[in-house]
């Protein structure tokens, strides 16, 4: 793990534009308005995700790559009938503006869906916001100035690096392993940061399904984990977009509902009914759900209403749980799927990990291999996944794809992972030729130790 002083701009100091004829490769002479930019925008760079969708839709590609919701099982004649009834029956109230805290109909029903995962909250702690994305830049808004240190697993979710980046924080990743964030690994990290004289302001933590790793942390883990924040007077962010998409029993309880002073929650409906509505939530101690109300109000004066009611709609005219069984149900299908495909087509070497819900598998390839640079070899095979490096702010994770399995047919994931199987022992091949191993060493484990490039922990 590396921890270095606070970043500073292009211009050597905290806070300033770089100098003109500092440019960077991003930046064009077209844009007139170039030099004016807030330092806060030189952090905004465009995911390599959302560069690979270009090509990664094309509909000969097999495309691991995107995350995107399989939402083909919704019943659409449900959705419609309870759309052309809001309209009809409450269109005035739903097309106005609302309450910057969110509508108390839906903050009751979200208490409701939490409560599936252990979760005892009152309505009038949750702030409804545009999807839990905004929840995530609503936290760090009011939480992180520049510089300020941000404690997230590694890997971690890549629209939640672009929000840390967007505010200027420093990202610090802790290892994890197959039980999800190693808890002495925390405590290390969180030795380090205050070695550096700083605190860190949170820790953002996916316990559920982890996007990218698949990975769930135990309640052991979860209890480990909020007993080292205790220790250290930590906040924890729990971003759970996927705990009741699981393929087996019950959910494991939300980190919140085991400390509810110390965990703020974030929640959506994009997974569990559809992300159009753009429809998420934090749940927050008291002062913190008050701080984020004012954060809301200036971002959006209220989040949108018309949405709220459709959800709020969906959920009390509609069997929700019955729908989510569903969603389950074809999520492991395709699961399966990819399981299957990468055990016969992986080159000896590989390792990879096996969700037990979510849409994703974190594989690691033998050793010698570059996901990133073969990205290209592998599209023009028509398959397309996630590089690793897009999951760390540190250039780590070369050796890792993220595979997503929630989009395309369970055969379309065979396919995929066949091709990706000859792009592999092709780059195998040639390595060996030039007398690189590409064997593994039998000490990998599925999720490799994290160690930052050129790790410095002073
Ligand atoms: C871990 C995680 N958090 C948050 C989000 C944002 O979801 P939304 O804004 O649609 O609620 C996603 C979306 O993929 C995600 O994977």
């Amino acid at each position: 793990m590396s921890v270095s002083e606070p970043p500073t701009t292009d211009s050597g100091s905290p806070g300033r534009l770089p100098a003109p004829d500092r440019l960077r490769r991003t930046d064009t002479r077209l844009d007139n308005y170039v030099d004016r930019y807030a330092a806060r925008t030189h952090g905004m760079t465009a995911s390599a995700i959302r560069a690979l969708f270009a090509v990664a839709n094309r509909p000969e590609v097999v495309s691991l790559a995107g995350g995107m919701p399989n939402i083909t099982d919704l019943p659409l004649d449900v959705v419609g009938s309870v759309l052309n009834e809001l309209v009809v029956e409450h269109g005035r109230q739903a097309m106005q503006y609302g309450s910057g805290q969110g509508e108390p109909a839906i903050r009751e029903q979200i208490c409701e869906v939490m409560r599936l995962e252990g979760i005892s909250a009152h309505p009038d702690d949750v702030t409804v916001t545009v999807g839990s994305q905004q929840a995530l830049d609503l936290v760090t808004r009011i939480f992180c100035d520049p510089g300020d240190v941000v404690l997230c697993e590694a890997p971690s979710y890549v629209g939640a690096l672009g929000v840390f980046r967007a505010y200027q924080t420093q990202v610090v990743h802790v290892a994890m392993d197959e039980q999800g964030l190693d808890p002495v690994a925390l405590a290390e990290a969180i030795e380090a940061v205050r070695r550096t004289g700083r605190t860190a302001k949170f820790l953002y933590t996916i316990p559920n399904f982890h996007n990218p790793a698949g990975v769930t942390q135990t309640l052991e883990r979860r209890i480990e984990i909020l007993r080292v924040a205790e220790q250290a007077d930590l906040l924890v962010v729990e971003d759970n977009p996927y705990g009741l998409l699981g393929f087996d029993g019950d959910p494991t309880p939300a980190m919140r509902s085991l400390d509810a002073d110390r965990v703020v929650y974030l929640g959506s409906f994009s997974k569990t009914f559809a992300p159009g509505f753009r429809v998420g939530w934090a749940l927050a101690p008291h002062a913190v759900r008050e701080k984020l109300v004012l954060a809301q109000e200036s971002a959006t004066l209220c989040p949108p209403v018309f949405s709220q009611f459709a959800v709020s709609a969906y959920l009390a005219g509609h069997d929700w749980r019955g729908q989510i069984k569903v969603f389950r149900e074809m999520y492991r299908e395709r699961r399966d799927a990819m399981i299957t495909g990468l055990t016969e087509h992986m080159p000896a070497g590989s390792t990879w990990t096996e969700p037990k819900g979510g849409f994703f598998v974190w594989l690691q390839l033998p050793p010698g291999l570059d996901a990133q640079a073969m990205l290209p070899r592998a599209v023009t095979a028509r398959v397309a996944y996630v590089p690793g490096t897009a999951f760390f702010s540190d250039g780590f994770g070369t050796r890792f794809m993220r595979l997503s399995y929630c989009f395309p047919t369970p055969a379309r994931i065979l396919e995929g992972t066949r091709r990706l199987g000859e792009v592999l022992a092709y780059e195998a091949s040639v390595n060996e030729t030039f007398g690189m191993t590409a064997l593994g060493d039998g000490r990998d484990r599925v999720i490799h130790p994290y160690e930052a490039p050129g790790a410095d922990m002073s």
